[in-house]
């Protein structure tokens, strides 16, 4: 297919996505991380399952030196652009870490590619960018916002930084993919989310607690206005997502333009049913409290996802009994995580 840079390829997204790049014999890969969030002996992992080990390289994506090398001898057709700090809790407290780390680093990154003349983008953005939403299933029709977090602000940063791009250069070819929930793992056991610290996320938190890493598990909230009184969500299996990654690229290669898509299922579960969905495969259910609602928290939103299916022909094959198998056999087989450090 192509010769491919993978930003964050080393994180839990980029690597199940390197894991279907992989697959593509005619797929070269190269990861670029600088392991602030992952582990090296992914790279163990991403080969034992393709048999293939791509090259990486190990750095900053705000060191424009590097990016700069790293360009000029990969020569890549494309990036897929993953590298960035993700929790939103802790943007809160460290704003200027992460517009410096993920706005700053983007902008390092479309510099090094302009120089080089790489002109083809994939970029992880969220369902954030939307905010509140006027209703609970999202087009992508609908307005970006004012980032409610200073990591939602970076995503919208960096969405405009890039259509700013294409529109000055029309041969820049530019995919956003706003993802709803990423969950599961990879079907071999090997490859999952591995936090670090006490996970903020509902799917590690459940993980955790099933393999009796944390206690129990708290319910933010059961009094919502949704059928069981627990917050609704797009979750969407992390194969299905990378597979998404694999489509867009295609579309970004061959389709050069400006482009935008949600990636979800286009289906709304409640935190309620997955906590369900999990105790149904355990021999002992996990145990759970209803919390207060967590500050910040909206009742229900999940994808409209038919942009992806009509122009990328990509659709979500996995369900929820999938997600919480996946997830489960990952941790269960791997408890304190990936090893090494
Ligand atoms: P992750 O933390 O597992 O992976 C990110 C990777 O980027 C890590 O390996 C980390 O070491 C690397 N990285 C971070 N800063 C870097 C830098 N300055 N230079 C080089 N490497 C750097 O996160 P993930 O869940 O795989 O998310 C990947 C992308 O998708 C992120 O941009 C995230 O914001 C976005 N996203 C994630 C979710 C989610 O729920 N996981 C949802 C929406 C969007
Ligand atoms: C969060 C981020 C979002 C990011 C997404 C994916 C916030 C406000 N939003 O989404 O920007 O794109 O992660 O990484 O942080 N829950 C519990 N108990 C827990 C943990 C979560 O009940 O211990 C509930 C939450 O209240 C929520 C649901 O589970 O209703 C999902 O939460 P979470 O996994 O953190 O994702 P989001 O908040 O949807």
């Amino acid at each position: 297919m192509a010769n491919i840079l993978v930003t964050g390829g080393c994180g839990y997204i980029g690597s199940h996505t390197v894991v279907e790049l992989l697959g593509d014999p005619s797929c070269q890969v190269t990861i670029l991380d600088n392991l602030s969030n992952s582990k090296r002996s992914v790279l163990d992992r991403i080969e034992r399952i393709t048999s293939r080990r791509p090259g990486f390289v190990q750095a900053d994506i705000r060191d424009g030196a590097a990016l700069s090398r790293a360009l000029g001898e990969i020569r890549p057709d494309a990036v897929i652009h993953f590298a960035g700090l993700k929790a939103v809790g802790e943007s809160c407290q460290k704003p200027l870490e992460y517009y410096d780390n993920n706005v700053c680093g983007s902008l390092r990154l479309l510099e090094a590619m302009r120089e080089h003349g790489v002109k083809n983008i994939v970029f992880s953005s969220s369902a954030t960018v939307y905010g509140t939403p006027a209703n609970p299933r999202i087009p992508e029709t609908e307005p970006v916002k004012r980032g409610n977090s200073p990591y939602a602000q970076t995503k919208v940063d960096i969405e405009w930084m890039l259509e700013d791009w294409h529109r000055a250069d029309s041969s820049v070819s530019v995919c956003i993919l706003r993802y709803f929930n990423p969950v599961g793992a990879h079907q071999s056991g090997l490859m999952g989310e591995d936090p670090l610290g006490i996970p903020n996320n509902l799917m590690p938190y459940i993980a955790q607690v099933s393999v009796g890493r944390l206690p129990h598990l708290n319910i933010w909230g059961n009094d919502y206005p949704t059928p069981d009184g627990t917050c609704i969500r797009d979750y969407i299996h992390v194969v299905d997502l990378a597979r998404g990654h694999m489509a867009a690229l295609s579309h970004c290669l061959n389709r050069p333009g400006l482009y935008a898509y949600n990636l979800g299922a286009g289906r709304g579960i409640s935190v309620q049913q997955i906590v369900d969905a999990y105790n149904a495969i355990l021999e002992k259910p996990i145990s759970y409290v209803y919390g207060p609602r967590r500050p910040g928290d909206i009742a229900e939103y999940y994808a409209d996802a038919t942009k992806a299916a009509e122009e990328l022909g990509w659709r979500t094959e996995h369900g929820v009994e999938d997600i919480v198998r996946d997830t489960y056999r990952w941790q269960k087989a791997n408890p304190e995580g990936y090893p090494g450090d």
